[in-house]
């Protein structure tokens, strides 16, 4: 549907090949961000339309980085003020970019320039509040933390899936609507199978399977019992167990005596 409007929209294709071009990771980003941001729109019920100018202003949202030199967008180390400000420079670049491109809708265009907004009015580029953001623009907002912090970087480790959501809950209060993180939540493989975990009950297993409506409950193949490995594993279904949670993953299991 949407990759069908895209190909049909030649001014969306030539930006997204100048992306591409410029910079990788800000085309893989892109990609990600449209990804998040439909599930959690298709999540919330959004029209067809409603879904075509949200997801090209999803896939279009850091077009402004373009106007970045690379340097500074790549910089590993701690910014300068100045070069933060340049960076904060790509959101209203952005909007300028696409409000001029003939085929792209307005509303797809506020996406760049509203995606870094937060409800408390601490975002850039305008520190617009609650609901003077477009709505659009707190979906994307949600769904770019979410894969820029979830994504390896050169310069750091990337957090896996339920620690981003721990990042978008801790900032409910002030720079997410509550509601949109828990829509978010339901449209996400929190714990992503293949993840080692180890269940409030001792035992310890592997993720094999979501489950769509508790993302946080998923399908553990259990491999440890007792704290002894078991010859035979089995499968439970953690939505059968609500009383059982996951209390740890593969990375904190690494450090800690259970492994
Ligand atoms: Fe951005």
């Amino acid at each position: 549907m949407i990759l069908a409007d895209i190909k049909n929209n030649k001014d969306a294709l030539a930006i997204l090949s100048d992306i591409f071009v410029y910079d990788s990771y800000i085309f893989t980003h892109s990609l990600n961000v449209t990804v998040y941001t439909l599930g959690l729109a298709v999540e919330l019920g959004f029209t067809e339309k409603q879904l075509m100018d949200i997801g090209m202003g999803a896939l279009l949202h850091d077009v402004g980085k373009m106007a970045i030199p690379t340097e500074v967008l790549n910089k590993p180390g701690r910014l300068t003020v100045e070069e933060f400000e340049i960076i904060k420079s790509h959101a209203k670049a952005g909007y300028d970019m696409l409000r001029n491109a003939p085929n792209i809708s307005l509303l797809s265009a506020h996406c760049a320039f509203q995606h870094h907004e937060r409800i408390d009015g601490t975002g850039y580029p305008q520190g617009l509040k609650g609901n003077q953001i477009h709505y659009y623009a707190k979906l994307i907002a949600i769904a770019d933390v979410f894969d820029a912090v979830t994504s390896n970087r050169i310069y750091r480790k990337p957090m896996l899936p339920h620690e981003g959501l721990e990042l978008l809950y801790s900032g409910v209060e002030n720079q997410f609507d509550q509601s949109l993180v828990e829509a978010f939540r339901k449209t996400i493989a929190v714990y992503p199978a293949g993840l080692k975990v180890k269940l409030s009950d001792g035992r310890v297993g592997i993720v094999v399977k979501q489950n769509k409506q508790l993302s946080t409950h998923p399908v553990v193949r259990i491999i440890e019992e007792h704290s002894r490995e078991l010859a035979n594993p089995y499968q439970l279904d953690l939505v059968e167990q609500l009383n059982v949670t996951i209390v740890e993953t593969e990375t904190t299991l690494a450090a800690s005596s259970f492994v």
